[in-house]
């Protein structure tokens, strides 16, 4: 038996475990797909498989709900994972700008996760920050009246902390 950890294996005894905690209920899979999401980060295609099996519905079903919330990702996020609002409060107030900025240095899409695994983009709605729009989040950390100039120095900090982690 695989000890594969990341959801990918052909056998996941901890996806089994989720799965336990649920009747064989279509009405469950958004619940099924929180807590999976919850745990590996992301919804793997055998994850997408072996709960399509569980609740008997199909996989196109399974994947429709997924990229339907963007809340469930069908890739692990990056070890950083930028979130820019694009709520109407941050929308008007230049979020769009914040978030071409970092695809434009990250050099990836929303959605999408670097080569190195180091970050990833997200666009959200509203995260109950309005008053410091526009927003966007580093993990959990909030970083508001942003600037593209603020979102480029962040991301500066970041590679370089990572390089002189990398380099001792
Ligand atoms: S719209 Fe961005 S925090 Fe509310």
């Amino acid at each position: 038996m695989s000890e594969c950890k990341c959801g990918n294996s052909k056998e996941n005894p901890e996806l089994k475990e989720i799965l336990k905690n649920y009747e064989k209920d279509k009405s469950n899979l958004i619940q099924i797909l929180n807590q999976v999401q919850e745990k590996y980060g992301y919804i793997s295609t055998q994850a997408q498989k072996e709960i399509s099996e569980y609740l008997d519905i199909s996989m196109a079903e399974v994947y429709g709900v997924i990229t339907f919330y963007s809340r469930f990702t069908l890739k692990p996020k990056g070890k950083y994972n930028i979130a820019v609002c694009l709520g109407t409060a941050c929308f008007v107030k230049g979020s769009e700008k914040v978030l071409d900025k970092v695809k434009e240095i990250l050099k990836i899409d929303v959605g999408q996760t670097t080569e190195d695994g180091l970050f990833s983009i997200e666009a959200t709605r509203c995260v109950g920050a309005c008053g410091l729009a526009p927003v966007f989040t580093v993990n959990d950390e909030v970083y508001g009246k942003a600037t593209p100039e603020m979102v480029e120095s962040i991301i500066k900090r970041i590679k370089e902390e990572e390089n002189s982690v990398a380099q001792k």
